[in-house]
């Protein structure tokens, strides 16, 4: 039933498999979140942090999950009498827009077929007709396993200084190319428990100054979210309360390692296992629910069309000592989801895929 680990290892996408010495960089003794020692820890990750968004301006650190971050970045960047466009396609992609209304601002809609994705065309016929406070888009849609042309929609929402680009790219991050200044990125927000490869419950986000202007128009920005407070904080090393010590522990190591592997290294390992899946996925005849050229790098949403019993395959795979994902939302079973994000290496990859074979039966 286990690994020699001990465990099962995580296939499914999010939370990922943690390696043993990030686990262990948790275990430092507690410190205060007002000490120096705190003040060091804060500032390294900052520097660190903006190395991987690729960017020179702020990185928010948040004891929080993405959601948090989806809830800030539409409290703070759209105001009351504005809309915001939203671009949706997928479980995920539809939440955001969900939890701006919920937040009771006003969103517009550009929807596609799960398993489409947005291309920038669109984005820009919408902002010919409308102007928005921000356009928000998923980079990659962890239930579909569609990855966004987000270089593209950012040339379109650079044109207009009064549209925000705001960027989810919870599962894309870390494991696809993102470029959050040379891109137009006004925010970048992300999990931990995805190709970061951290344990859940911290989440960051690349903010700019331009989202910080916006935020002083915006009277409800609510408490915990409050980006202004975020960056009054940020400015002093520290965060405006109690933030989540044995995580950032984490983040510490875990981006040293992240650096010294390399971004581009990082990307292209994803990629290559990206390829090893849908080349897996597509000899067994299976096919790829994602649209050809936009298919991420980081999960890969198996097309069922073998109509295999995804809950014998989990089954199965958990024998193996792996946790297997049977798929998201209205397209479970129709689909299931392979997961190549993290730190996993393509040797692991193989064993995955060896073991999908044992239970087919190749
Ligand atoms: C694309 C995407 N956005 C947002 C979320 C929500 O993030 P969290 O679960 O960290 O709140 C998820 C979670 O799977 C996701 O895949």
């Amino acid at each position: 039933m286990m690994t020699k680990n001990g465990h099962p290892r995580l296939v499914i996408p999010g939370p990922v498999e943690v390696r043993p010495e990030i686990l262990e960089a948790q275990t430092e003794w507690m410190i205060g979140h007002r000490s120096s020692a705190f003040a060091d820890l804060f500032a390294r990750l900052q520097t660190k942090l903006r190395q991987v968004f690729l960017t020179e301006s702020r990185v928010f650190v948040s004891g929080s999950s993405g959601t948090g971050l989806w809830e800030g970045a539409s409290r703070n960047c759209i105001r009351d009498d504005r809309k915001a466009l939203h671009l949706t396609g997928g479980a995920f992609s539809e939440r955001w827009a969900e939890i701006s209304q919920l937040n009771g601002k006003q969103v517009d809609i550009i929807n596609v077929e799960w398993g489409q994705a947005h291309t920038a065309e669109m984005v820009a016929d919408a902002l010919k007709k409308e102007t928005y406070d921000a356009v928000c888009v998923v980079h990659n849609e962890t239930s579909t396993g569609v990855t966004n042309p987000i270089k593209e929609i950012g040339e379109v929402v650079k044109q207009y200084n009064d549209t925000l680009l705001l960027v989810d790219t919870v599962s894309g991050f870390l494991g696809t190319e993102l470029r959050a200044d040379d891109w137009g990125i006004d925010i970048a927000l992300t999990s931990s428990q995805k190709a970061f490869a951290l344990p859940p419950g911290i989440a960051f986000a690349s903010v700019s100054d331009q989202v910080l202007e916006r935020a002083k128009q915006v009277t409800n920005r609510g408490y915990y979210f409050d980006f202004l407070e975020l960056e009054k904080s940020l400015q002093k090393n520290n965060t405006p309360s109690t933030p989540p010590i044995a995580l950032m522990f984490a983040a510490d190591k875990q981006l040293d390692d992240i650096l010294a592997e390399g971004l581009e290294n990082r990307w292209t390992r994803h990629q290559q296992m990206r390829d090893m899946t849908h080349q897996w996925a597509l000899d067994r005849d299976f096919g790829l629910f994602a649209q050809d050229g936009y298919r991420s790098n980081t999960v890969t949403t198996v097309d069922n069309s073998r109509g295999i019993d995804v809950n014998d395959m989990a089954k199965f795979m958990k024998g193996k000592g792996f946790e297997m994902d049977k798929g998201y939302g209205k397209i479970k079973g129709k689909t299931f989801r392979i997961a190549h994000m993290g730190d996993m290496q393509p040797t692991t990859l193989e064993e995955v895929l060896g073991g999908l074979d044992e239970f087919l039966g190749a």
